[in-house]
């Protein structure tokens, strides 16, 4: 590649055949393809342009396609199977542009993606055509090609988030109702994972109406939208849970029993207590991050260990919820912060698993998840980590429940909350468009 780049000139576009051994190659050089126009200075694509693509044969894969990605600075070499350039035919026969769907049913693609000779792949420096044998044809603009290609680079927790602790956090991210935005509300909720609404009339019925209007609600046994107290003779809805009294909680991921665990919660106080009440928040992407530093193995057990949590109520209308074993720190596949499921109080009888299966068995796996478990919750519970927060009324908040942990300190006198779920899942679909290109693949 290097001695034919010095051979012929950038400006030309040259179609080579070469045999090199049983190998067929056809290859294109210098086909250096402009930018990626909605870059951001700050999010670099990793791969940004294709240098060459060459027809081969791969021992195992069959006909691939080999492309030379570039970042300007280094180049690397992906071989990706034929059958991949016809899966992803962006013909209207083969994709319906308005739906954004596929219209194959995946029943003859090996069949489909056959070509006749190496003539029916052809590259220049716009486009990618394919002739298919079936005289199907296919068409990649390549920045599309590169988009649908190649994952972007995963971001580091940190250049992904804003991790706060106390005193990191800065301003509150706070926007208004009377010039409410939502790309500005969600670009602060993707990155502190909280947001508060000021101006927000006091009565449920609003609460709810605004509430609304960010997402879904995620409805749960404990109603779509609750208006609760700390006298529990006065509960419209009343469980048996330490929500309804007025004892510190400690910070927690709520729903961690649900297999899908309520993504966004909302409060709105409507009274605040005589005294205390404070909501507290913990940035637990940032606990994890510390934990990672600080105990690594520790990190590592957590992520990897499936537990259980429950949620267990007698009486007229009992109830069992459980979720199947998660981890703690739950990763995505690529690495990045899926989901923390924090919650000492409803975590179910650690199981031992004796007949093979994944989960703790021996003594040491027990004391080295315990551990674990207690480094984690003296950095949740650590005070210089915690923001906290006198809700009032007209302020409604809004809090990632897959990566906030929320809190609440006691109190004294008469308190009264309004609050929901939403679906995060509907809230973040309208939200990735406006946290920029690569972000909105990450979270
Ligand atoms: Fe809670």
């Amino acid at each position: 590649m290097a001695l034919a780049s010095q051979i012929i000139s950038p400006s030309q576009q040259f179609l080579l055949i070469l045999r090199t051994h049983s190998l067929i190659h056809i290859c294109f050089f210098d086909l250096r393809l402009q930018m990626l126009s909605r870059l951001s200075s700050r999010s670099i694509r990793f791969f940004n342009s294709i240098s060459s693509i060459e027809l081969t044969q791969h021992p195992k894969a069959g006909t691939c396609l080999s492309v030379d990605l570039s970042n300007g600075k280094t180049d690397t070499n992906v071989q990706v199977p034929l059958i991949w350039f016809r899966d992803h035919c962006r013909s209207v026969n083969a994709y319906n542009h308005t739906t954004n769907q596929r219209k194959s049913k995946m029943l003859n693609l090996f069949e489909e993606s056959r070509i006749s000779d190496r003539s029916a792949v052809t590259y220049d420096a716009k486009q990618l055509s394919i002739n298919w044998a079936d005289g199907h044809k296919t068409v990649f603009d390549s920045a599309d090609l590169i988009k649908m290609l190649v994952k972007p680079q995963q971001k580091q927790p940190r250049d992904l988030y804003h991790l706060w602790n106390g005193s990191t956090i800065g301003p509150l991210p706070t926007v208004q109702n009377s010039s409410f935005s939502f790309p500005e509300f969600s670009q602060k909720f993707v990155q502190f994972g909280f947001v508060s609404v000021e101006g927000i009339e006091q009565t449920p019925e609003a609460t709810e109406k605004f509430a609304r209007s960010i997402a879904p609600i995620h409805d749960t046994y404990y109603g779509a939208f609750w208006t609760f107290n700390n006298k529990a003779e006065q509960q419209e809805n009343y469980h048996e849970d330490t929500a309804y009294s007025n004892e510190e909680i400690g910070p927690h991921t709520d729903g961690t029993y649900f297999p899908q665990s309520p993504g966004i919660q909302v409060f709105h106080c409507l009274r605040p207590a005589d005294r205390g009440g404070k909501t507290v928040l913990v940035d637990a992407f940032a606990a994890a991050e510390r934990l990672k530093a600080e105990n690594p193995s520790a990190y590592q057990i957590l992520t990897t260990t499936p537990i259980d949590h429950h949620y267990i109520e007698k009486g007229e209308n009992p109830l069992f919820s459980w979720a199947p074993s998660k981890p703690v720190i739950e990763l995505s596949a690529d690495g990045g912060y899926a989901q923390i499921r924090f919650n000492p109080y409803d975590r179910a009888p650690l199981r031992l698993s004796l007949n093979g299966g994944k989960g703790l068995s021996t003594p040491e796996d027990v004391t080295a998840f315990y551990e674990a478990y207690q480094a984690f919750s003296r950095i949740c519970h650590d005070p210089t980590m915690a923001v906290k927060i006198q809700l009032m009324p007209g302020t409604v908040i809004f809090i990632d429940n897959l990566r906030v942990l929320h809190a609440r300190t006691a109190f004294s006198g008469y308190r009264q909350m309004c609050g929901c779920y939403l679906s995060r899942d509907n809230l973040m679909a309208k939200a990735r468009l406006h946290v920029g290109e690569e972000t909105r693949l990450q979270v």
